[in-house]
C-alpha cells in the first residue's frame, strides 16, 4: 500500500477533504502518515492505521518516506516545503490544493471529469505534481465542460458571485457576523409591523458605513447586505487575479492554448464576491462556432458526467435547484438558465452553481489520489 502522507487535513478544505475520502473508502486503500505544523507527536486522527502520531510537515525526511502527498496546507507551505522536498531528491506524487505551482509547466491542474485524457498524457510523461484548479474555473468546467470537449466555444464571459468560503473560513465568520450585527441593529423595527422602511433602510447603511476595523478585518469593507466586485490581487492592468485565473486555467486544464501548441479559447468577465457561505455561482455567456439547438446543448451537458444536472429554464426550477441553498453540501453540479440570447442564434446563456468546497477545492484532490493508487 502507498504511503500517503496528509499535510493540512484539520483546516476547513482539508476537512472537507477528510470528509469525502471517509466518504469513499480511501483511507482502506492507502497507509495514511498525518502530519502538523504545530502538534508534531500529538494523536493522529481515527483514519489512521500503523503511523497513530503526527509527524512534523516541515521536516523533510519524514516528508520524503512517503509516495504520495496532499497538501491543503496553503501556498505558504508550497512555496516554503516543496522546493527543499525535490531538491532533496523526493520523486513523490505531490497533490496539493494550493495554486503556488498551478501554471508552472511541469504541473497538471487536476479535474478527472473534466481533463483525464491531459492527467493520462501527463502520467505517462512521468509527471508528478498534481494541482487542484480554482474553485469557480473548476465548477464552471464541471457543469459546461462538454461544450468545451466538443470544441463549440469560440469565447465565453462569466460573471460570478463567489461565497465567502472562497477567502477561507475567518471570512465566513466575518460575513455572519456582518448579518447578525446588522440585524442586530433593526431587530425592534423588524419586530414592529408599522416602522417605517426607509427608517430601518437608513439605519442599516449607517451600520454598514461605521462598521468597525474588526468586524471587516478579513475582506476590508463590509460584505453583508452588499458585494465586492474584486476577488484576489490587482494584476494592475485593471484585471483581477482571480479574473485572470478564467483564462489561464481553463485552458491548462483542457490541455489547450500556447503552452500545448493551440489556440486558448478566450474567457473573461468580472469575479464577484457576494454574502453565500460556500457556493459560487455564474452567469455565462457563450459565443458558440455555431448554431446548435438549446436541447442538443442541454443533452450535451447532461450527458457529459454524473454530476452535472440541466434544470429547466422555468422560474419554477430555477428558484428551486439553482441556487447555493440548494447546492451546498452536495457532489451536484446544476446548469440551468439555458437560453439563446438575443445577440444572435451563436450566443448562449447559461446559470451554474458549484460547493467551492467539494468540487471546487477537495473533491479533485481525492479523485487523483485514486487515479494514482487503483
Ligand atoms: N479564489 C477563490 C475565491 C477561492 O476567492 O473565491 C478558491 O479558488
Amino acid at each position: 500500500m502507498k504511503l500517503v502522507g496528509l499535510v493540512g487535513w484539520r483546516g476547513m478544505v482539508g476537512s472537507v477533504l477528510m470528509q469525502r475520502m471517509q466518504e469513499e473508502d480511501d483511507f482502506v486503500h492507502i497507509e495514511p502518515v498525518f502530519f502538523s505544523t504545530s502538534n508534531t507527536g500529538g494523536q493522529a486522527p481515527a483514519m489512521a492505521k500503523n503511523e497513530k502520531t503526527l509527524k512534523d510537515a516541515n521536516n523533510i525526511d519524514e516528508l520524503k518516506k512517503c509516495d504520495i502527498i496532499i497538501t491543503c496546507q496553503g501556498g505558504d507551505y508550497t512555496n516554503a516545503v516543496f522546493p527543499q522536498l525535490r531538491a532533496a531528491g523526493w520523486n513523490g506524487h505531490w497533490i496539493d490544493a494550493a495554486s503556488s505551482l498551478r501554471m508552472n509547466d511541469d504541473a497538471v491542474i487536476v479535474l478527472d471529469p473534466v481533463n483525464l485524457p491531459v492527467i493520462k498524457d501527463a502520467l505517462v510523461k512521468g509527471q508528478k505534481n498534481w494541482i487542484g484548479g480554482n474553485c469557480t474555473v473548476s465548477c464552471m468546467l464541471m457543469g459546461v465542460g462538454a461544450l468545451y470537449k466538443a470544441g463549440l466555444v469560440e469565447w465565453m464571459s462569466t460573471q460570478t458571485y463567489q461565497a465567502a468560503s472562497g477567502g477561507g473560513a475567518q471570512h465566513m465568520r466575518e460575513l455572519l457576523t456582518q448579518y447578525g450585527s446588522l440585524n442586530a441593529e433593526v431587530r425592534a423595527l423588524l419586530d414592529d409591523p408599522k416602522s417605517a422602511i426607509l427608517e430601518i433602510d437608513r439605519k442599516i447603511i449607517a451600520k454598514q458605513r461605521s462598521f468597525s476595523d474588526a468586524e471587516t478585518a478579513n475582506f476590508g469593507v463590509p460584505l453583508g447586505g452588499s458585494l465586492i466586485p474584486w476577488i484576489d490581487k490587482d494584476l494592475g492592468d485593471g484585471m483581477s487575479k482571480e479574473e485572470w485565473k478564467g483564462m489561464a486555467e481553463t485552458n491548462k486544464i483542457l490541455g489547450q492554448g500556447e503552452a500545448f501548441g493551440s489556440q486558448a479559447v478566450p474567457v473573461d468577465g468580472f469575479c464577484i464576491r457576494i454574502g453565500a457561505m460556500r457556493c459560487h455561482s455564474q452567469a455565462l455567456t457563450f459565443k458558440l462556432k455555431k448554431d446548435v439547438p438549446v436541447a442538443d446543448i442541454e443533452a450535451m451537458i447532461a450527458a457529459d458526467n454524473e454530476w452535472v444536472k440541466v434544470v429547466p429554464n422555468t422560474r419554477e426550477d430555477s428558484i428551486r435547484d439553482l441556487t447555493p441553498v440548494a447546492v451546498t453540501g452536495t457532489m451536484t453540479i446544476p446548469v440551468g438558465r439555458i437560453r439563446k440570447l438575443a445577440m444572435g442564434p451563436e450566443y448562449v446563456g447559461a446559470f451554474t452553481v458549484g460547493d467551492q468546497l467539494l468540487w471546487g477545492a477537495a473533491e479533485p484532490l481525492r479523485r487523483m489520489l485514486r487515479i494514482l493508487i487503483d
